[in-house]
């Protein structure tokens, strides 16, 4: 029976020497798509907010939305681990609030684990979550929901104090019991520090290659979003072809070649006669 890679199977997956392959996606078909390129987490994340709804940052998504977002994910993996993250405020407030939540995402969104962003602060709502039987993925280095709060979207690390905050709330995160930790756009010596200090993976995102793993956003990847961060790579112009598509497809309903005949279909010519019949009385 085909089931999803569990939180043990991913840390399994950093002993062996090999490196995690985690994608952003959030809904059916592109799940479906990253999971058959065989990557190991789809993770639904909070970036929705921005990627999907148009909005400035990750923090205007609500739970409700995120649980639609998760379900739809979900239900296009086979093989990969399904990772949800908790959208801002659905958390923060107290650990009992953060456990409900987790639950809901995990009961209604179908997820295998959640996300959380935050350190040392977290560690108390993430040890409660796993207790009631999450698994649970830390978030560290730049948390785009308090960015706003600690000095904006910049690189993380650059100064040896900052540096050793952040080894400190990974630390404090894995004795919590998180099965891994996305470590977002620091200085590449943080990532490799923490991916050798570390029992559990470091799947980095802007942190450099000496990381367990690496994240990228679906729309990133594949070049459907117009402002991505500095750190993604864009394999293909997805966004250009698709326009090409859709100027195309415009001018055969304007010229009148779409559709054409393996896109429609007669009657039989003795039922379109009586038809005729029919309609003329
Ligand atoms: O929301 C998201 O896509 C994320 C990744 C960038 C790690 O949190």
């Amino acid at each position: 029976m085909e089931r999803h890679l569990s939180a043990l199977d991913i840390q399994k997956i950093k002993r062996l020497g090999r490196k995690i392959v985690m994608v952003t996606a959030y809904d059916y078909t592109s799940a479906r798509l990253a999971d058959s390129a065989g990557v190991d987490i789809i993770l639904v994340g909070d970036s929705a907010s921005m990627v999907m709804m148009g909005m400035k940052d990750t923090r205007y998504l609500t739970l409700e939305e995120m649980i639609v977002f998760c379900k739809s994910a979900a239900r296009g993996v086979k093989h990969a681990m399904v990772v949800g993250d908790m959208p801002f405020m659905s958390y923060q407030v107290s650990v009992e609030e953060a456990v409900r939540n987790a639950g809901k995402l995990v009961k209604e969104g179908l997820v295998d684990a959640v996300k959380i962003e935050g350190g040392t602060e977290y560690a108390d709502t993430v040890r409660a979550i796993v207790r009631a039987g999450i698994p649970v993925m830390g978030h560290i280095g730049l948390t785009p929901q308090s960015a706003s709060m600690e000095s904006g979207y910049r690189l993380r690390g650059k100064r040896a104090e900052e540096a050793k905050s952040i080894i400190q709330d990974a630390l404090q995160l894995e004795s919590a019991g998180a099965f891994a930790i996305v470590l977002e756009y620091t200085t590449c010596e943080v990532g490799k520090i923490l991916s050798e200090r570390l029992s559990i993976p470091v799947i980095g995102i802007g942190s450099g290659p000496y990381c367990d793993g690496q994240v990228l956003v679906f729309h990133d990847i594949v070049g459907l979003y117009e402002e991505p961060p500095p750190f993604a790579k864009k394999y293909i112009d997805a966004a250009s072809l698709i326009k090409d598509a859709l100027i195309r497809y415009r001018e055969e309903v304007l010229t009148n070649r779409f559709p054409s005949e393996s896109q429609y279909w007669n009657m039989d010519p003795i039922e379109y006669s009586r038809l005729l019949e029919l309609i003329s009385k």
